[in-house]
């Protein structure tokens, strides 16, 4: 992480040593719901910090803490839309239209990205969520950080960490072993901290293992600091801060908002000695850099082009959707090969466009999709509209059913526009099951009962379970919660005016009762059990080569991609080296289209237990007809390792690993085998529960356990078949047996000499 010396530690150790006990105090409590208190004597503004993550939530009055009551800001799509276009560069381009936003109106922390794992589609925030996998969720968050700041605002990653349910979230404790933690749900955090170097991040709400995020020493100081050198500041999730004093001697930096009660209690801690000064000066300084960075790249008079981002909006939209089934390619539809359509759904003219809770937007303008269709059929194909349910809840009339039906028989075409209302999924809500409601689902059931050219457009935050209806439609668009460009965007991609390219960010199980979490959520007596482990979205389904209704990574497009020539530097490598690899992708359709890359890697042996495949690379292109392009791809250490739990790095064990490259976790095009010379050496300590196997190749080990093999009649290098199960049960036994079964000959002392000889 590059070292931001706008401030020198040495000038803001000097500054702080100049104020009082009571300023410092203040500064670490918030002034009102968004902003820090200005110190004038000391030239210390204030600092304003904003929702976030998908677009600027500003309140017009900073004391106003409640939902409503925010200026008007482009809504581009929510993380989970984002997470599928899989496209760093657009990210960057959407951060840097929300950082201008933020300089625009003198904001200088927005409170995004969120990149927090999906373990369980029922987390009510998921769609502030970019995936299921931690690699890809680092790489956009550190995309979208570094387009926030490139505007001279300081983006907060949160929540940090392992806030992935709704439900209990500011009781709950989530329980999970470090090497879960490690690879799972702070890997991406640890992406972004060492790649972009965000300003500030939040902690969560919850506690990890017994001890609140914001009083978490280990994440928060010794992880995050002092492993990977993050130097911006904490901040406290909303009201998340138990214990003031605790949590700045664990490391954070800011609690937010202020409460009236926190300063006060800093300040009788330092008095009474809980805690010390010195380390509360620690504290400060990383917050007084970004309060004075941010203050002095203030941009006064900034500007927006509101249609340009309206445009960048939908942009960002057409490249989120998902075409998840195409069948007979049915789409794009052409206006010129029909006379009627039916639109069906209230969504088509009331988009869900985005999610309810802190993120919620107001948008500068929406599009919807029934205007936007009107206007690319024009006048000589009739649109025939029914809304049938409620924008919220799960109400419909039999005779507006009655009626859709009817309308949809007569047309060339349905349009089926279903999905999640907002009371279905929202921030402080957790989902109650993996439906769409009822009235969405008897609306796509009848409809495509009558009329075989259906297709289901659906807006959701997270997976939703479709098996029940999905065998009857021809085409199904995954349109998430995609942002006040959601409408024109799902127009354009229907009638081929812009072609999909949104991949899957996280798997659509089956059903609910697949999901690895399922079982353990969501958790009881204030404690969730993580103990489905790594084992979290396709690194679950695809090793226990499960049936999925579609995977990770998946998402079609109206042209079609041939992959070739895989190449790699070299078919054995060391660890400090760094593999190349290169390959080459054609466009073989008839249309410029864009293809998702991915780069896998399958672990062949083991002494862990190993996912089948995970996330280490992946690269958008767009390809016109015709064309095809050499990607490059690097793969270092990291993409081999995992998280050892004794040693507590991440260890690159050496052996075989298989690069599989593919459009999707589940359709892989290529593949190579790459043997990996470890210099990194794990030594199990030996006990007196290790096996005698264990042993067997150590100098002394050796001719001990051949000794107690040959008393038994059998030797280590024997063959015979008749040995085979005398060998398999001596061998396994652990070293401690050799004194059980010695009738008084090995004692406990002679064993604890081997052992050390051992050791040695
Ligand atoms: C949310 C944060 C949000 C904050 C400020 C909290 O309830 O969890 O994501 O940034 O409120 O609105």
């Amino acid at each position: 992480m590059k070292k931001d010396d706008t401030h020198t530690d040495q000038y803001l150790d000097q500054l702080i040593a100049r104020m009082s006990l009571e300023d410092k105090a203040k500064l670490i409590s918030g002034r009102d719901a968004w902003s820090t208190h200005p110190i004038e004597e000391h030239n210390i503004p204030a600092m304003y910090l904003a929702d976030g993550p998908h677009g600027l939530r500003k309140m017009a009055n900073s004391k106003n803490a409640t939902l409503q009551g925010s200026i008007p800001a482009t809504c581009f799509p929510t993380a989970s839309a984002l997470g599928a276009t899989w496209n760093l560069e657009l990210i960057r381009e959407i951060g840097a239209a929300i950082g201008r936003e933020c300089q625009a109106n003198n904001v200088q922390i927005l409170l995004g990205p969120g990149l927090n794992i999906k373990r369980t589609p029922l987390n009510g925030r998921n769609f502030e969520y970019y995936s299921e996998d931690p690699y890809l969720s680092g790489k956009i968050a550190g995309a979208f950080t570094e387009g926030v700041q490139s505007q001279g605002v300081g983006a907060c990653i949160k929540h940090f960490a392992a806030n992935n349910q709704e439900h209990e979230r500011m009781m709950h404790s989530i329980n999970a072993d470090e090497r879960t933690l490690r690879e799972i749900y702070m890997r991406g955090f640890e992406i972004a901290v060492k790649e972009s170097a965000p300003w500030s991040m939040m902690c969560a709400y919850n506690k990890i293992n017994g001890t609140w995020a914001g009083e978490n020493e280990w994440l928060l100081t010794q992880v995050l600091r002092d492993e990977w050198g993050y130097e911006g500041f904490v901040v406290s999730d909303w009201g998340a801060v138990n214990n003031p004093d605790r949590a700045a001697q664990a490391g954070l930096n800011l609690e937010m908002p202020d409460n009236g009660f926190s300063a006060e209690k800093i300040i009788q801690a330092v008095k009474n000695g809980t805690l010390n000064e010195a380390r509360l000066d620690h504290t400060l300084r990383p917050l007084l850099r970004i309060i004075l960075k941010t203050s002095a790249l203030k941009q006064e008079n900034t500007t927006i082009d509101a249609d340009a981002h309206h445009a960048l909006a939908i942009r960002a939209a057409e490249e989120s959707i998902v075409l998840l089934k195409n069948e007979d390619d049915i789409l794009p539809l052409n206006e010129n090969e029909m006379k009627s359509i039916a639109v069906l759904g209230r969504f088509a003219e009331t988009p869900r466009f985005q999610g309810g809770g802190s993120s919620n937007v107001n948008a500068i303008k929406q599009e919807n999709a029934l205007d936007n269709i009107r206007k690319i059929v024009g006048e000589n194909v009739a649109i025939h509209y029914l809304p049938l349910y409620e924008s919220r809840g799960d109400k419909y009339e039999k005779s507006d059913l009655d009626a859709a039906v009817e309308l949809a028989k007569k047309a060339d075409i349905a349009l089926v526009f279903i999905g999640l209302p907002d009371d279905f999924e929202a921030e402080g809500l957790d989902r109650i099951h993996m439906d769409i409601p009822e009235s969405h689902k008897a609306l796509v059931r009848e409809v495509a009962a009558v009329q075989p050219h259906t297709v289901a457009i659906l807006s959701n935050g997270a997976a939703v379970e479709i098996e029940e209806w999905e065998r009857d439609v021809p085409a199904i668009l995954e349109a998430w919660l995609s942002g006040q460009g959601s409408g024109a965007a799902v127009a354009n991609i229907l009638f081929g005016r812009a072609n999909p390219s949104g991949k899957l960010g996280e798997t659509f199980p089956l059903r609910l009762q697949h999901n690895p979490a399922h079982l353990y959520f969501p958790g009881e007596h204030r404690s969730v059990d993580y103990r489905e482990g790594i084992f979290v979205g396709y690194r679950y389904y695809d090793t226990k080569s499960m049936e999925v209704m579609f995977p990770f990574g998946h998402g079609l497009s109206y042209t079609r991609f041939e992959y070739s020539n895989l190449t790699i530097n070299k078919s054995e490598f060391s660890d400090n080296e760094v593999l190349k690899i290169s390959l080459t992708v054609k466009n073989i359709g008839t249309q410029a289209g864009a293809e998702v890359v991915q780069v896998y890697v399958h672990d062949k042996a083991s002494d862990a237990v190993r996912p089948v495949k995970e996330l280490q690379a992946f690269q958008k292109i767009h390809l016109a007809e015709g064309k095809s392009q050499t990607i490059d791809f690097e793969l270092d250490k990291r993409a081999f390792s995992y998280f050892h739990p004794e040693i507590k790095e991440w260890y690159a064990e050496s052996g075989e690993f298989d690069i599989l490259v593919g459009s999707s976790s589940r359709d892989i095009r290529l593949h190579a085998t790459v043997t990996l010379n470890s210099s990194q050496e794990y030594k199990r300590v030996v006990d007196k529960y290790t096996p005698f196997r264990d042993i067997i190749h150590h100098p002394t080990g050796r001719p001990f356990v051949e000794n107690i093999l040959q008393s038994f009649g059998t030797s280590i290098d024997s063959d015979k078949p008749e040995d085979h199960e005398a060998k398999a049960i001596f061998l396994s036994l652990p070293l401690i047996k050799s004194v059980n079964f010695s009738h008084g000959n090995f004692s406990e002392e002679m064993l604890e000499s081997l052992i050390a000889d051992l050791n040695e």
